[in-house]
């Protein structure tokens, strides 16, 4: 069934959906403005969060003399972990409590840093236990108890969009699984998005945060439509919330930027500005569709492919710990994963291809046109070559499994039911991608 004939059929009541976005200022420069944003929000204390790489690149320190500039008193807080766990925000949610309180705060990195904003955001407003907010089942999924602080989000990676979105994810340590909290108040009050800070971003970096891009435009475009769901209360309104108009458009115009600059932001990413520029407002795109829409099978796979990591050391990465980066984890099962979505909307999967890449050659087999531009991608820009790049073989596909069925909340964004062993196949065959 198609989407639309799934909303013409009557499955489902639901007649509304939402969407929601933070005010954006974009563009070279607007990193600057930082100052006077804040000061409009009337913050007098702010704490600057990011991470050690990116203090190397002197953005944290610029954003500080802004803040002064404008009388606000700013320190920087560098510990956020990349790619977070329960642990790393923890300490974060800890330093800050101590040296607070603080009236605002600013995050200045990839969707790391924006990340363990939120999270220290809602914490410190509202001091209590992490695991209360965190989605069901691992968690309590409780809804903050009222609005939070000014938060204003500069991200330094053209990846997650988690500048506009309202979620915030880590990995739970002790249970080796990724998941997150999510709710409309996490959401950035502000995003000030400059596409010059992305100039320093490693090659690798840029391959993997642009997939991620890749992931949120093509997952949300062909989400399960929003009036194919029950009818909900006002109350039970969810961030995620189907594909809808107004989220198409941001997938659409997302993929046709990532057709003319991913490639060139890989290659030339230290000289290309109109390429960075590009890939910014690609994610910034994505984030505006998937942040509302929702993601479905490729991330779902994504969390555990991460969580469960053994011994992987992506170059462009900090190299103390394993990690598959999430712009990885995500794409490795997406040829398999929209070949399994594709009769739900073949017409959605067909044209996200031809905007991805309109010189792709035509497939026989209409099914593998997505799969093949995918492939065709990630082979030119370095991705490892399905989860076998990352370290797992058939052996490892019955321990992931659960790992993926636990995201319950992104499988219900997914146009065809899935089963457990649906997603085991779908694993199997992600091994190897080409
Ligand atoms: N909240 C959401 O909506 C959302 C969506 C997607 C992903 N995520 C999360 O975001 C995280 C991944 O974020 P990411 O892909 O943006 O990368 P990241 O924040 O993990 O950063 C990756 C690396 O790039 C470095 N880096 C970042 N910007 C740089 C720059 N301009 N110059 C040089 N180095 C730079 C960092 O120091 C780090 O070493 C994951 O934890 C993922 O789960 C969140
Ligand atoms: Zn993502």
């Amino acid at each position: 069934m198609t989407h639309e004939q799934a909303a013409e059929s009557g499955r489902g009541e639901e007649t509304i959906f939402t969407w929601g976005a933070p005010p954006l200022k974009f563009g070279p420069g607007a990193v600057d403005e930082v100052g006077f944003e804040m000061a409009q929000l009337g913050a007098k204390r702010v704490l600057v969060l990011t991470d050690p790489g990116l203090v190397a690149t002197g953005v944290p320190h610029r954003i500080l003399e802004s803040l002064q500039g404008v009388g606000i008193a700013a320190e920087i807080f560098d510990g956020v972990h990349v790619e977070p766990t329960d642990d790393s925000m923890a300490k974060a949610i800890g330093y800050a409590g101590e040296q607070g309180p603080w009236d605002g705060f600013v995050a200045v990195g990839g969707g790391s840093v924006i990340d363990t904003a939120k999270a220290v955001n809602l914490l410190t407003t509202y001091p209590g236990e992490l695991m209360d907010y965190v989605n069901k089942p691992v968690g309590k999924a409780m809804a903050p108890p009222g609005p939070l602080k000014p938060l204003i989000a500069i991200p330094t990676t053209a990846g997650t969009g988690a500048e506009s979105t309202a979620m915030c994810i880590m990995d739970i340590l002790s249970l080796k699984v990724k998941t997150g909290i999510s709710h409309w108040r996490l959401r950035p009050t502000r995003a000030i998005v400059d596409p010059l800070l992305t100039m320093t971003l490693p090659p690798e970096v840029t391959a993997a945060s642009g997939m991620d891009i890749v992931c949120h435009a093509l997952e949300s475009y062909t989400a399960r439509w929003y009036e194919t769901y029950d009818r909900k209360t006002p109350e039970q309104r969810v961030t995620y919330c189907g594909s809808n108009p107004v989220s198409d458009l941001w997938s659409e115009g997302s993929m046709s930027l990532l057709a003319a600059a991913f490639r060139r932001a890989v290659r030339h990413g230290t000289e290309d500005v109109q390429a960075r520029s590009d890939m910014m407002l690609a994610a910034t795109f994505a984030g505006m569709g998937f942040g509302n829409a929702g993601v479905h099978i490729p991330h779902a796979n994504g969390y555990p492919i991460a969580g469960m990591v053994k011994d992987y050391h992506p170059t462009g990465y900090p190299q103390d710990e394993a990690m598959v980066p999430h712009g990885q984890a995500v794409s490795l099962t997406a040829p398999q994963a929209f070949r399994f979505s594709f009769s739900s909307a073949p017409e959605r999967h067909l044209r996200a291809a031809a905007l991805l890449a309109p010189d792709h050659p035509k497939h026989n087999e209409p099914a593998e046109q997505l799969p093949s531009v995918l492939i065709d991608l990630m082979r030119n820009i370095g991705i490892p070559n399905g989860i076998g790049g990352v370290g797992y073989d058939e052996s490892d596909v019955a321990d992931l499994v659960p790992g993926t069925m636990k995201q319950q909340r992104l499988l219900a964004t997914c146009p065809r039911e899935v089963t457990a062993e649906d997603i085991e196949q779908i694993l199997t065959n992600s091994i190897q991608n080409w």
